[in-house]
């Protein structure tokens, strides 16, 4: 794939973490973590192709692939110069970053998944995935406020500020970012079977509260990796970057701290 410009933003120095955001958001979301881990990485926060202020992914929505943005993701970085990094990723960003360890795992110095799986859709979630993606060419983005906002947060009133701000995130996001990606996560593959081949460090956040990708899924990945830990949020839903992130940076600070720098890349890896 051609190289396409990415968006991003970046904070500190050190040990490059690359935050990789969730679906249908932006960079954004990772603003307490790009600020509050500043002091033990380099932190980058990318938009994915097709949201926040990076161009989408060339090539037709239905045929995109998860490993089309891990791609786009290796390219920028490789334009940054960054041979090595560790990963974070919520959600699809998760996908992705799995689709990294599958692509380039001599690239990564850890591995973290928050409220993510690495189970493949089921046969009745891509038939969902296809009506979502036919509501929001119809729609717009007001269709994936309508069918996913009540359950993204943890249950009970929401607070008004975080509730705002994740709707109008998600309102921000064009249907050509959009769409692609519902087609990706419906295509995506079952990577329990890579999880036992991850040497990476890895660490998975789930929210208590999630109702949109339980702990449980958390759980199962910590149980197929060789060197995982595992932090559950309580009181979080499935955003608990934005929920309790001050938690989220208590899991996030040691283990980033722990990591070992990046090795030197052989030239052309
Ligand atoms: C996300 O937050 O990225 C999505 O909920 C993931 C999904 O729909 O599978």
């Amino acid at each position: 794939m051609s190289e396409i410009g990415l968006h991003y933003s970046e904070a500190g120095a050190g040990l490059p973490l690359v935050l990789i955001h969730g679906f249908p958001f932006d960079g954004s979301i990772w603003a307490a973590q790009e600020g509050g881990l500043r002091d033990v990485a380099r932190v980058l926060v990318p938009d994915l192709p097709g949201f926040g202020q990076s161009p989408p992914l060339p090539g037709p929505a239905a045929a995109t692939q998860i490993a089309d943005y891990a791609r786009a993701l290796l390219a920028w970085a490789d334009g940054l110069r960054i041979a090595a990094f560790a990963v974070a990723g919520h959600s699809m960003g998760g996908y992705i970053a799995l689709a990294l360890a599958r692509l380039a795992p001599l690239r990564l110095a850890g591995l973290i998944l928050v409220a993510s799986r690495a189970g493949a859709d089921s046969p009745e979630g891509v038939a969902k995935r296809r009506q979502a993606a036919a509501d929001v060419a119809a729609r717009g983005p007001v269709a994936t406020v309508d069918a996913m906002l009540e359950k993204l947060l943890a249950p009970g009133p929401p607070d008004p500020a975080i509730y705002n701000r994740v709707r109008s995130t998600m309102l921000a996001q064009a249907p050509a970012g959009i769409i692609p990606a519902l087609y990706a996560m419906a295509a995506r593959p079952d990577s329990i079977s890579l999880l036992a081949t991850i040497q990476t460090p890895a660490l998975l956040i789930a929210g208590a509260q999630d109702r949109t990708i339980p702990p449980t899924e958390s759980q199962t990945m910590r149980d197929h990796l060789r060197n995982a830990a595992y932090v559950e949020i309580p009181g979080a839903g499935h955003l608990p970057m934005l929920e309790v992130p001050a938690a989220v940076n208590a899991a996030l600070r040691p283990f980033v701290a722990g990591l070992l720098p990046p090795l030197p890349m052989p030239r052309g890896t």
